[in-house]
């Protein structure tokens, strides 16, 4: 379009008739809808903002005072410039004094004297809070964004451009913001050869056989996102890891990616295969408290060290799935961890121990492993060890009570470990905003020391005074030119950030943001996406594992409905063992007439989940075997409830429908048209999934459906046949 504008204008510059053509050239441009996008820009994506909400900045960030003289002070300069430009259709004027009203001045007392008069008040913001403040400088008024570090500066260039971004007005600024947890990590499950476990956006953007020398500027990108919502680390490699990633030629590969994340202020970690000594050490053992083992160790801390100067350490899967551990040697998890901890301590580098652990001894109750193995080890953990501990017992499921661990090992710092990757939700095309999800889990009251011992007040430390602190996510992201798979997951990417920056913040506070930098500021695109966004956990959970149900999908890959999974390897890999329908009635006793897994929770917890009558409904299948005819709060029978839930669930996938078609026209086709397809590939899987399971749980309920709810199109055998070998993200 713009071609032909130009092209008419050099051949006919003078041509009466031409303004007239022009004229209606952008009549007809301003008709169409906003430009198409491929979501590459994520939530960055500066476009111009409307006229109504570009005239309250009219005299601001015309100036932009901003040293550049270290690589963290360019990327923030970079970013403001870039952004401002986008969103105010104007590029700053960069200045090094504000000599107008309306300037911003960005830096720490270090870099731009001007700020020495805030030194006091940036005390207790650390290495990388920041303040923002419409305030006086230089005799003008100017907004500012001060910090201790050029980290602190950055962190608060993306929060000032977040303001603009969702419309926020400049004036009357007064912000203080510091993370409330240290170490705020994505977990790649990426593996040497791109493949990515359980992930649903291409293959991993680590090109490693290009690296070192090639640097695809996307990660640059992948940096800028991170630390705009202020994640500070990640785990380049899949927790079941090869060895390969710690040898020399691994270590320079993530040594260059290093060097892209360092002035974005992101760590690189990787994960460490226990057996490592032996595979590419030539030990014969890595038993922990083998001296030769443990030097070993030390020379590869050592070895990182001397190639990534700011190495972040070890995350390590041990003793669980397969994975080599500790215990093979007869030794506990604290042994292990604290030999790497004591590899990695001089040079400041920490241990992320997973407690996602269990035995190839099948116990009476997968739920119950991790407890009983870390529990008699509180305060045995080094100083910088954390560990990493699953919102819930089983894995990552669509909904799941919050861990026994959080509140029971006080001596020890735990990490919140989330999965962004949507393994059990649907992968990339449902719709599920996780915000609700990491919500639930962090607010829930572990009464570890009395009520409102929530898990968030666990993570951040406060509750049991650990300074260091966690939160891990598990990434979504891959070479899809959207990252995530679709344009809603970016959501998810987005959430954890702010929420491991914060991890009392709110989800839909988060999902407006999300929405407005996304999307577009306009309310009336903004709240209803922001309200499906609100509604589609619950509406996953409805379709998916009702009522406390758990464990349900398909063998292996984990797509779509398998409630019928029995016999393998290991009766806690079936779906059989997690539901035990019978005749009688449906859900796992975890109660002290079952596997007594509510014990593992502090008494007025355990009290709440193991009695009929106060657990909540949305855990009731978790922990009690409930008979079909059991009366729920609404009145109806478990059976009818459940197939309600289920129903209620694919509804709420067609609302969503109805909601983003009535958007076509306000948000840009390319985007529209795919969201629109995927929820249609939603609601088909939605009805997929509560009609293979009515199909399936009828069979032992030998109840008709309730009244108004439709039969499952095809008998249970039909669902059973389904089979899908080359569902993405299998494990390997
Ligand atoms: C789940 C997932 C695996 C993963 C494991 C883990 O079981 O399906 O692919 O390796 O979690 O968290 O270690």
């Amino acid at each position: 379009m713009i071609s032909i504008a130009r092209s008419a204008s050099a051949k006919h510059p003078a041509r009466p008739g031409l303004l007239g053509l022009l004229a209606l050239l952008l009549t007809w441009l301003l008709a169409l809808p906003a430009a198409a996008e491929d979501g590459y820009d994520l939530w960055l994506r500066y476009r111009p903002l409307p006229a109504p909400v570009l005239k309250q900045y009219r005299d601001q960030g015309t100036q932009l005072v901003a040293p550049a003289d270290t690589a963290t002070q360019r990327a923030a300069r970079d970013e403001l410039v870039r952004g401002l430009s986008g969103l105010l259709g104007r590029a700053p004027a960069l200045a090094a004094q504000a000599r107008r009203d309306g300037a911003i001045v960005v830096g720490t007392p270090a870099s731009l004297p001007q700020l020495a008069a805030l030194q006091g008040e940036l005390e207790g913001l650390g290495e990388e809070g920041y303040l923002i403040r419409s305030t006086r400088i230089d005799g003008r008024a100017a907004t500012v964004v001060a910090a201790n570090t050029d980290m602190g500066a950055l962190y608060g260039s993306f929060h000032l451009l977040r303001l603009v971004q969702t419309g926020q007005p400049l004036a009357g600024l007064d912000l203080r913001e510091a993370p409330k947890v240290k170490v705020r990590v994505l977990n790649h499950w990426d593996n040497l050869d791109r493949y990515v476990e359980r992930g649903y956006a291409g293959e991993s953007i680590w090109d490693w056989h290009k690296l070192p020398d090639w640097l695809d500027p996307r990660y640059t990108d992948y940096a800028r996102a991170n630390a705009s919502v202020g994640i500070n680390g990640t785990v380049l490699n899949n927790v079941n890891t090869s060895a390969l990633a710690l040898t020399p030629m691994y270590l320079e590969k993530a040594a260059a990616l290093a060097s892209v994340f360092r002035p974005y202020g992101i760590k690189v970690y990787l994960s460490a295969r226990f057996s490592a000594p032996i595979e590419i050490g030539g030990l014969a053992t890595a038993d922990p408290l083998d001296p030769a083992v443990r030097q070993w160790w030390k020379d590869k801390a050592d070895e990182i060290y001397r190639t990534i100067p700011d190495f972040g350490g070890f995350l390590v899967k041990a003793n669980s799935e397969g994975q080599p551990g500790p215990q093979d040697y007869g030794r506990s998890h604290a042994d292990g961890a604290n030999m790497l901890a004591e590899a990695l301590a001089p040079h400041g580098g920490i241990v992320m121990w997973r407690a996602f652990v269990y035995s190839h001894e099948e116990p009476d109750d997968r739920h119950k492993q991790a407890y009983n193995e870390f529990v008699p080890h509180d305060g045995r953990f080094a100083d910088n060890v954390l560990v990493q501990v699953k919102n819930g017992a089983i894995d990552f499921q669509p909904r799941e009570p919050f861990h026994p661990l959080f509140g029971a090992m006080p001596r020890t710092p735990l990490m919140m470990e989330f999965q962004i990757t949507k393994e059990y939700l649907g992968f990339a095309t449902h719709l599920v905003y996780l915000g609700p999800l990491y919500e639930e889990a962090l607010r829930a009251d572990t009464h570890a020391r009395g009520p409102g011992s929530t898990v968030a007040k666990i993570v951040d430390g406060s509750l049991e005074g650990h300074a260091l602190t966690g939160m891990a996510g598990v990434a979504n992201i891959g070479v899809d030119r959207n990252w995530s798979g679709s344009h809603f997951d970016q959501a998810n990417w987005y959430v954890f950030g702010r929420m491991a920056w914060d991890p009392h913040a709110g989800a839909e506070d988060i999902a407006r943001d999300w929405a407005r930098m996304t999307f577009s500021t306009d309310p009336a695109v903004v709240e209803p996406v922001v309200s499906m966004m609100m509604g589609s956990h619950q509406a996953v959970v409805d379709y998916m594992t009702p009522l406390g149900l758990h464990h349900l999908m398909g063998r292996g890959h984990h797509y779509g409905p398998g409630p019928w999974v029995e016999g393998g390897p290991r009766a806690d890999w079936t779906s059989v063992y997690y539901h035990r329908a019978d005749a009688r009635g449906i859900g796992f006793d975890r109660t002290a007439s079952g596997s007594n897994a509510v014990g593992q929770y502090a008494p007025p917890v355990a009290a709440q989940f193991g009695n009929l009558d106060t657990v909540p409904e949305e855990f009731l299948l978790w922990f009690h075997h409930v008979p079909w005819d059991h009366r729920m709060a609404s009145g109806r029978s478990l059976w009818d409830e459940l197939v309600l839930r289920y129903d209620r669930g694919v509804d709420y996938v067609r609302g969503m429908r109805r909601t983003w078609a009535a958007l076509e026209g306000k948000v840009d086709t390319e985007r529209h048209h795919q969201v629109a397809v995927f929820l249609g590939i939603q609601e088909k899987e939605a009805k997929w999934w509560r009609d293979a399971s009515i199909a399936y749980f009828q069979t032992f309920s030998q109840r008709p459906l309730p009244e108004g709810a439709a039969p499952p199109p095809h008998g249970l055998e039909y669902y059973k046949s389904l089979q899908f070998p080359y569902a993405p993200g299998d494990g390997k």
